[in-house]
């Protein structure tokens, strides 16, 4: 029987590499993004080496796309064994310059559109009695830093969420993950939004050394190759793991997390990021 994957966000990035990653591992992958103008890259790199990827219109801020791309995949093949929640962006700017509509924005691609997705692809895989969902979080979805609260708020959603899903969807045979990539060097940076700065130059100040910092990190990142990797090592793993960090910038900040207590962790984190 064919094994079928969806992924989210393929366009570039982590969503380009998983997809054909989950290709090269023998998945019928329906490689989804909002633009499909943006496949040429992804279609010359699956027929080059001849996988199986077919490209799929999917905006997952919108109903409808995602409703339409579930039934083509349905209708063609009758089944979803792994989906991949991986669409996202990041929203940067201090709570009080962020919008409650930017906020809202953040949530819906990066929180939303999972709750929406797995709404309309859970119902087969419980058919099915077997499915695997990797929801790609962020190690940003485990601690909460200055600068991007919208951005970190959301994966700390997802992460909840995921948690939740464990038990729920268990129950039916589906195994879900989180997987909390540290920095990754993909068009991330060049995607992201920046509120206006409108409050106090302050905030303005920190948003920028944060960013700036990011930048840095993004040149000496780890390759979305990894991020794909860990997928494939997960969804192939005998007892599949509530999460998996990718990277060593991630491992290292989760095993001060997890050290530590909290205070410590906010006094570490501090000096980290604002050396005096
Ligand atoms: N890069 C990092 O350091 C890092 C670290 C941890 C977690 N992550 C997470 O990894 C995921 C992928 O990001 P990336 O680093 O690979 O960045 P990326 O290269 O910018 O890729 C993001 C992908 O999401 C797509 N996307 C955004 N909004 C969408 C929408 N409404 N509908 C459908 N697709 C949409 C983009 O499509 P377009 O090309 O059309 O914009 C693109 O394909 C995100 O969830 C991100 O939060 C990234």
């Amino acid at each position: 029987m064919e094994k079928v994957a969806l992924v989210t966000g393929s366009s570039s990035g982590i969503g380009y590499e998983t997809a054909l990653a989950l290709a090269r591992d023998g998945y019928q992958t329906f490689a989804s993004m909002r633009d499909t103008s943006k496949a040429k890259e992804l279609t010359k790199a699956a027929d080059n080496e001849k996988l199986p990827i077919r490209i799929l219109a999917l905006d997952v801020d919108k109903e409808e796309s995602i409703v339409d791309a579930i039934k083509e995949i349905i209708s063609d093949i009758g089944r979803i064994d792994v989906l991949v929640n991986n669409a996202g962006y990041g929203q940067f700017g201090c709570t009080e310059d962020v919008t409650v509509d930017e906020f809202r924005k953040q949530f819906e691609t990066n929180f939303f559109s999972v709750v929406r997705i797995i709404q309309e692809v859970a119902p087969f895989m419980r058919k099915q009695g077997s499915g695997i969902i990797v929801n790609i979080s962020s190690v940003a979805g485990r601690m909460g830093l200055p600068g991007s609260p919208a951005y970190i708020s959301s994966k700390f959603a997802l992460e909840g969420l995921g948690e939740c899903l464990r038990y729920e969807l268990g129950m039916f045979g589906i195994k879900t993950t989180l997987i909390e990539p540290g920095v990754i060097k993909t068009k991330f940076f060049e995607s992201m939004k920046i509120s206006d700065s409108k409050t106090d130059p302050k905030y303005k100040q920190l948003t920028d050394k944060m960013l700036a910092g990011f930048k840095m990190m993004v040149e000496m990142g780890s390759p979305s190759s990894q991020v794909a990797d860990v997928v494939i090592k997960a969804i192939h793993d005998k007892e599949i793991l509530p999460r998996y960090i990718v990277g060593t910038d991630a491992a290292m900040f989760m095993e001060a997390k997890n050290s530590k207590s909290d205070l410590e962790f906010e006094k570490y984190m501090s000096k980290e990021l604002f050396p005096a």
